[in-house]
């Protein structure tokens, strides 16, 4: 059984397996700067240009600050927002228009109840990114964060979405094998030193992807005008 791709926008990621699976959720993780907000910006884009409605849940950074973060680079996130493809929720926003719904999310997010983030996407939309799962569930044990996240999982299957769930590096760090078995696929963002140039790189490590042959070397990248863009393939 195969599933549908959806692409990602990002070339030689979308070369190798053609996306991420219609139905179901892949894991980003990595360090504070690696680009995984970027990722997120550029793999919305990419479902709007594909005709997926498309929702950025957003717990950290303003919707404004991610709208700039967009327009450095040659996408059109303006115009997927206008014409109602895509659209951003800050579910941590105390000036959203229900401050009583908003106070709800982050209540039950702090308690593991990741499902609630589900609750103010619009109805039809087909794919979700969620940046970040973590600051929120610093203090549930590795067995409590499990069993929020496969609910989670389970309910965006139930929903037909396909997800990207982004998982800050302290949390990833604590909970990432966990969190790594539900989920279809997995990816690691990683700053690293190049032993050859000493130069400082940034590199794609796809952990895990079912049911599809991915490369076991790490995708060297650069952000550039448009957005992540992988340059080599090691050998
Ligand atoms: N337009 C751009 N061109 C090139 N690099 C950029 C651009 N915008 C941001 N960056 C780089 O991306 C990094 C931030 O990536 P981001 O996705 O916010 O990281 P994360 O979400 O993993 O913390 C910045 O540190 C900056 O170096
Ligand atoms: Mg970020």
């Amino acid at each position: 059984m195969s599933t549908e791709r959806i692409r990602t926008g990002i070339k030689g990621l979308d070369d190798d397996w053609g996306g991420f699976p219609e139905g179901r959720t892949m894991i980003l993780t990595g360090d504070a700067g690696s680009g995984k907000t970027i990722f997120g910006l550029q793999f919305a884009n990419g479902s709007c240009a594909q005709g997926y409605r498309t929702a950025y849940v957003t717990t950290e950074e303003g919707v404004e600050d991610l709208k700039l973060q967009a327009q450095s680079f040659d996408w059109k996130i303006e115009k997927w927002v206008s014409e109602g493809l895509l659209t951003f929720i800050d579910v941590l926003d105390k000036r959203i228009q229900d401050i009583n719904a908003a106070l709800e999310i982050q209540v039950s997010v702090q308690k593991g109840n990741f499902d609630s983030l589900l609750e103010p996407i619009p109805k039809g939309t087909q794919v979700i990114i969620i940046d970040s799962l973590g600051s929120h569930t610093a203090q549930l044990t590795p067995r409590e964060f499990k069993d929020r996240f496969d609910v989670l999982v389970h309910k965006i299957r139930e929903k037909h979405l396909t997800a990207l769930i982004i998982i800050d590096s302290v949390t990833s760090e604590t909970h990432n094998d966990l969190a790594l078995f539900s989920a279809y696929g997995a990816l690691n963002l990683i700053k690293r030193e190049n032993a050859y140039t000493g130069q400082r790189e940034r590199v794609i490590d796809i952990i895990k992807m079912r049911n599809t042959k991915v490369p076991l070397q790490p995708l060297v990248y650069e952000i550039d005008r448009q957005g992540i863009v992988i340059v080599t393939q090691e050998q």
